[in-house]
């Protein structure tokens, strides 16, 4: 069991406690000797330390499936989805699956967020990867990724998709990811919050340095087939990001199907609907029992977890990565 997300196991040959580190508790293999089945009947996943994917820290199951992801194809009329990990991926995707269905809030329902918007390079055993879902759904795709632009497969580029990207601020970004870390298998054990701080600062977290990834992709924005939208503003006045969409997207919707699709993609609304919330998944990948997915939904929680010299630290570190870059972010709305 991982309470708080850290190995209790005890160690058979010293009788001592599993050392988690930074890099959580390594198991040998992937399923132990004599272990019964999971609830799920399925190999449980077993957090482990990262690998290294082109430079940027990766999920081991991710990388073994990458010539899949650099095989993929994409469509003229793909939507691609980009974010840093906890940047508003699942509101984004929730908005526009609801655009592309007329805001029919029923036709929303229809299966789970990850098998409506399919995440690119996910691959974990015993479920369909992204792509082998992409392949089978319908155009118009939506497609989920949080590669770094620097690894976005050049076919989406070569068909010319349209991208949104969206970002938010790193001090609630970080926080966030702290309890995904918790709650989300796949991951090393995350430490303390000051350990997990000093990971992500150095950019030794899942998908990388923030810093990079945000002015990776705020570079492509004067392509125009690239939206770069903000959590922050997303939270403060939804009405005017989602006509921003709309507007990127060539689209017209009514007013009354503006007011469902903000009605229906409120954080309220998406926590209790099992098809956004990602409680379907096996608790052997996320176990909202740690932490819920749709956790708090707020700008401006790191006030609540950041010490004051966390904080100016904090803060040191991003004018260092930050300067000389036009790209700014509201820490709080
Ligand atoms: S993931 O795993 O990277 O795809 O996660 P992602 O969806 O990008 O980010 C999860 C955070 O987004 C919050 N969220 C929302 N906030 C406001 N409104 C709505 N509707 C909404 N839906 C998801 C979610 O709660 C996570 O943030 P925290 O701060 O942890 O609550």
């Amino acid at each position: 069991t991982w309470p708080n997300g850290r190995c209790r196991r005890r160690s058979p040959a010293a009788g001592s406690r599993c050392s988690p580190g930074r890099g959580g508790c390594r198991r040998e293999g992937r399923q132990r000797h004599g272990d019964p089945p999971t609830a799920m009947g399925r190999e449980d996943i077993v957090r482990e330390e990262l690998g290294s994917l082109h430079g940027i820290p990766l999920y081991k199951y991710f990388i073994e499936g990458w010539p899949q992801v650099e095989a993929f194809q994409a469509r003229p009329d793909d939507l691609l989805i980009a974010t840093y990990p906890k940047s508003g991926t699942t509101w984004l995707s929730e908005i526009l699956d609801m655009i592309y269905h007329d805001g029919n809030v029923e036709k929303c329902r229809r299966d789970a967020i990850y098998n409506r918007v399919p995440f690119l390079e996910m691959k974990v055993p015993k479920m369909p990867s992204g792509v082998e879902l992409l392949e089978k759904t319908p155009s118009p795709r939506l497609v989920k990724t949080h590669l770094p632009v620097q690894l976005l497969p050049t076919t989406f580029q070569d068909k010319n998709c349209k991208v949104i990207y969206m970002a938010r601020n790193p001090k609630d970004v970080v926080i966030s990811y702290y309890y995904f870390y918790q709650m989300a298998k796949l991951h090393p054990d995350p430490g303390t919050l000051a350990e997990f701080l000093e990971t992500f600062m150095a950019g030794k977290v899942a998908y990388g340095s923030w810093y990079e990834h945000v002015q990776g992709w705020w570079e492509k924005k004067q392509e125009k087939q690239l939206l770069y939208l903000f959590y922050e503003d997303m939270k403060k006045d939804p009405r005017q990001e989602v006509q921003k969409i709309l507007q990127f997207l060539g689209k017209q919707v009514s007013e009354g199907t503006v007011a469902r699709i903000l009605h229906h993609t409120s954080f309220q609304e998406m926590k209790k609907n099992p098809a956004a919330n990602y409680e379907t998944l096996p608790t052997a990948l996320m176990d909202h029992s740690l932490s819920p997915f749709l956790r708090k939904g707020i700008s401006g929680d790191w006030k609540n977890h950041f010490t004051v010299a966390q904080n100016e630290r904090f803060d040191q570190h991003y004018w260092e990565h930050m300067a000389g870059s036009d790209l700014h972010f509201q820490m709080e709305v």
